[in-house]
């Protein structure tokens, strides 16, 4: 089944050809980060109008690269939320309309869902059942994988998201956005002892996890030291900041694997590209005797392939959408 899939839920348009689930032909993107750089983070409606201007020519490309025409397409699918409300309408509406054009059928894919499909692609032998920690620029929560269709979401964060979290921390530090990448470079070689930052405990839920204390407390130490002219241990404080971040996932992601009876943990978005939650996802699992799946780099931030991926599953279940499919900024799991 050859499946021509759509992503723009948020700052990337993405335009993938895939086969059978689990076979990329191409995975065209479009990244809009330069120009939201410029304002610090992803203005919608910007991010919808640079969706519309670029979508139609990275699918001819998305065609070209796989080799394939039109013709060959068996199913489009889309992501239909979460996201941005006014850029997942662009992906959402272009593929309808490719769908009516061709006569194919139509699959809706929930982006978190794409992300953990990521690993699919990565690891030809992963199969659920797993419990995956998505951690992107909107959502961190921990989900217990039944089947490729079939999961829930057993914990998650009470307020910010890891990657948003990243990225108001990098922008306090003067750095670009989007900021996770450099703050891991402004970490390297950091004393992540250099200082102390607090950890959340969710009274009524030792799998729901806070960011926004710890973004509150690194945000108020900057401009503190601003204030008194002190000078900051900039590596120091990124160091200990990934490593405060990593504390609030990585022992709640062993802690849910362990409850819902899972042998295998997957990591899943933009923030499983960080190098100090990778290396404490691999010492934590090995400790408990747990396999780990961390996805390539290339796979960890938004693409077309991932919802390919998803979308064959979903199809295997014949869950398509007809001409009437809309676009949500919030959707359940
Ligand atoms: O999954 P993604 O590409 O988009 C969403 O679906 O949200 O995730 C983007 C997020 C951004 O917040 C970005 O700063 C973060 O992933 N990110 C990282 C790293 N690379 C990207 N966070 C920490 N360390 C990284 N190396």
């Amino acid at each position: 089944m050859l499946i021509l899939a759509f992503e723009s839920s948020c700052d990337e348009t993405a335009v993938a050809v895939v086969r059978d689930g689990r076979t990329v032909l191409s995975d065209a993107i479009l990244s809009q980060a330069d120009m939201h750089a410029i304002y610090g983070g992803v203005v919608p409606e910007i991010a919808s109008r640079k969706h519309i201007e670029g979508i139609a020519a990275l699918t001819d490309q998305a065609l070209r690269e796989a080799g394939v025409t039109r013709g060959d397409i068996d199913a489009v699918a889309v992501t239909y939320g979460p996201g941005l409300i006014g850029a997942l309408l662009v992906g959402v509406n272009f593929a309808k309309s490719v769908a009516y054009a061709l006569g194919k059928p139509l699959i809706p894919v929930h982006h978190l869902r794409g992300h953990i499909a990521a690993n699919y692609i990565a690891f030809p032998e992963l199969e659920p059942p797993f419990l995956a920690l998505c951690i992107s620029g909107g959502n961190s929560m921990l989900v217990d994988v039944q089947d490729y269709t079939e999961m829930r979401i057993v914990g998650a964060t009470r307020d910010d998201a890891a990657g948003e979290c990243f990225d108001k921390v990098a922008r306090v530090l003067g750095l670009p956005y989007p900021g996770g990448r450099p703050m891991e470079e402004l970490a390297g070689g950091g004393d992540d002892h250099a200082y102390v930052l607090p950890r959340s405990h969710v009274a009524d839920s030792d799998l729901d996890m806070s960011f926004s204390g710890l973004k509150t407390a690194v945000v108020n130490l900057v401009h503190n030291a601003q204030q008194k002219g002190e000078a900051l241990d900039r590596p120091g404080l990124a160091a200990s900041f990934a490593a405060a971040v990593s504390d609030e996932l990585v022992p709640r992601a062993i802690l849910a694997a362990e409850r819902y009876g899972h042998h295998t943990v997957v990591a899943a978005g933009g923030v499983a590209a960080n190098s100090r939650i990778r290396g404490d996802l691999e010492r934590a699992c090995r400790e408990h005797g747990l396999r780990l799946y961390l996805p390539p780099l290339k796979l960890c931030g938004d693409n077309g392939a991932m919802i390919g991926c998803q979308a064959y599953y979903e199809a295997q279940c014949r869950r398509y959408a007809d001409m009437s499919l809309n676009a949500y900024a919030n959707l359940e799991i």
